[in-house]
């Protein structure tokens, strides 16, 4: 028993050396968040434990972890260095967490990693309560320019003035909207031409304001213009019928603007009607510009095109374009168009019939005319007809 114990404690001496080469590592101290004034870029800085301080043979590193609230997750960093500048929005809690990592020979080689370090800082919101904006959203028209619009908000005060604030790493500075989008005389939304826009960087935005009764909530968002694309109408849509198989070819050209061809991506919906009046509908996506299609009785088609995920995460979609038809009679009638035919072609011929009557009454009294008025009368008729078929069975192409 003794001398069990008398081992016990020459193995606990033993392990206890070894422990007290194996400092207790600390987390980070004295962190700190600072804005540099660029619409939600921060920088957090912290420094060396002050048990650390004297640590030679060692290399610390530190691990940290703050909160993303534009991905809603969190993301982390190992670095030797005490500082790292990311974007966070300053709308909402900016949340830390910050370990320290020791490794070499005061660890024996063994990675001792500090507790986490959990701080969080609350935004201080300022301006009149309820009057942030609503909605807003952007769209990179063609990659040409880039049309960014909110709604007011709820309880925005009378004579108001708006502003938008701009910043991406190409600037210096914050810069103000280059040019901004009015309705009834009231800021709504922003216009900002190709070369003021970056892709593939944060485009940092804030909407802020004044009224008279004092500044308004501000407003902040940071996106990634290139997922903010709209590409323009695909252009020159032909359809035309393979005289050999049956079949109908349906081809196109790219739309206008800056978008790379090989980043587009089309999407062809056809409509089919067959000899017993049976409609379907059929979606195709395709990257060529054309796309070969069954032939019926009628076919029509239309295309709309976005960018292609190889090259952004997310893409609007185009306009679809007017639907091109085979064959191309009856082409757009839609039914409210035929109704509105229907009505016309009713009251015309009711229209003529009172003439016709009314003519008749009166040729009655002119006895010596009758035969001639009567055929006058029909063939006039006849001619209106024609008129409002005509006009009505060729609609732009
Ligand atoms: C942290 O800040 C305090 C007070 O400003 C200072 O006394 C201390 O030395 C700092 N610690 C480190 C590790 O820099
Ligand atoms: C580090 O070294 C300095 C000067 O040699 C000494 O004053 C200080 O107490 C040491 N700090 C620690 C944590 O050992
Ligand atoms: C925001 O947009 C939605 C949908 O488009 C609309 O219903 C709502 O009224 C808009 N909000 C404001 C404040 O205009
Ligand atoms: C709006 O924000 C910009 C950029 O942060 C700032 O320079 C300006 O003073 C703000 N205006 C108002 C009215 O709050
Ligand atoms: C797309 O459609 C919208 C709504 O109908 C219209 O305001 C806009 O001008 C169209 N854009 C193009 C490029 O045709
Ligand atoms: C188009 O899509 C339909 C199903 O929606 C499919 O049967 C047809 O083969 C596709 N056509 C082409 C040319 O890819």
């Amino acid at each position: 028993m003794k001398m069990f114990s008398v081992i016990l404690a020459v193995i606990m001496a033993y392990i206890c050396r070894c422990c007290a080469e194996v400092k207790s590592v600390e987390p980070p101290e004295n962190v700190t968040v600072s804005g540099l004034g660029l619409l939600g870029q921060l920088v957090i800085h912290w420094s060396r434990p002050t048990s650390l301080q004297n640590v030679t043979d060692c290399a610390v590193r530190y691990q940290l972890e703050y909160f993303s609230t534009y991905k809603n997750e969190w993301k982390g960093y190992r670095t030797p260095w005490t500082t790292l500048r990311a974007q966070f929005d300053l709308e909402r809690d900016v949340q830390v967490k910050l370990r320290t990592m020791l490794r070499g020979k005061c660890t024996n080689g063994i990675e001792s990693t500090s507790a986490a370090l959990e701080l969080v800082w609350h935004p201080k919101l300022t301006g009149v309560e309820g009057s942030r904006v609503k909605n807003f959203s952007c769209v990179f028209h063609m990659k040409q320019y880039m049309e960014c619009t909110w709604d007011r908000g709820p309880e925005e005060p009378q004579h108001s003035q708006r502003f938008l604030y701009y910043w991406h790493n190409g600037l210096e500075a914050v810069a103000e909207c280059p040019q901004y989008l009015l309705s009834s005389g009231v800021r709504t939304g922003c216009l900002f031409p190709r070369e003021a826009v970056k892709e593939f960087t944060d485009f940092n935005v804030c909407v802020n304001g004044s009224s008279p009764v004092g500044p308004l909530r501000p407003a902040y968002f940071s996106l990634q213009v290139q997922n903010h694309v709209k590409p323009g109408l695909v252009e020159a849509v032909s359809l035309e019928a393979l005289q050999q198989d049956g079949e109908l070819v349906l081809g196109w050209k790219p739309p206008a603007g800056h978008i790379p061809s090989h980043c587009l991506e089309y999407e062809v919906m056809t409509e089919h009607t067959n000899q017993d009046g049976r409609e379907w509908r059929m979606v195709n996506v395709t990257e060529d510009t054309s796309l070969v299609l069954p032939a019926n009785q009628r076919s029509c088609a239309r295309v709309r095109s976005h960018v292609h995920r190889y090259c952004s995460d997310h893409s609007f979609w185009s306009n679809w374009t007017q639907w091109k038809c085979l064959p191309v009679e009856k082409d757009n009638l839609s039914p409210a168009m035929d109704i509105a035919l229907i009505c016309v072609l009713v009251a015309s011929a009711v229209a003529l019939l009172s003439l016709c009557v009314s003519v008749g009454m009166f040729s009655r009294t002119r006895r010596q005319r009758t035969e001639q008025k009567v055929s006058h009368c029909s063939l006039l008729g006849e001619n209106q007809h024609l008129k409002l078929l005509s006009a009505f069975s060729h609609p732009h192409h």
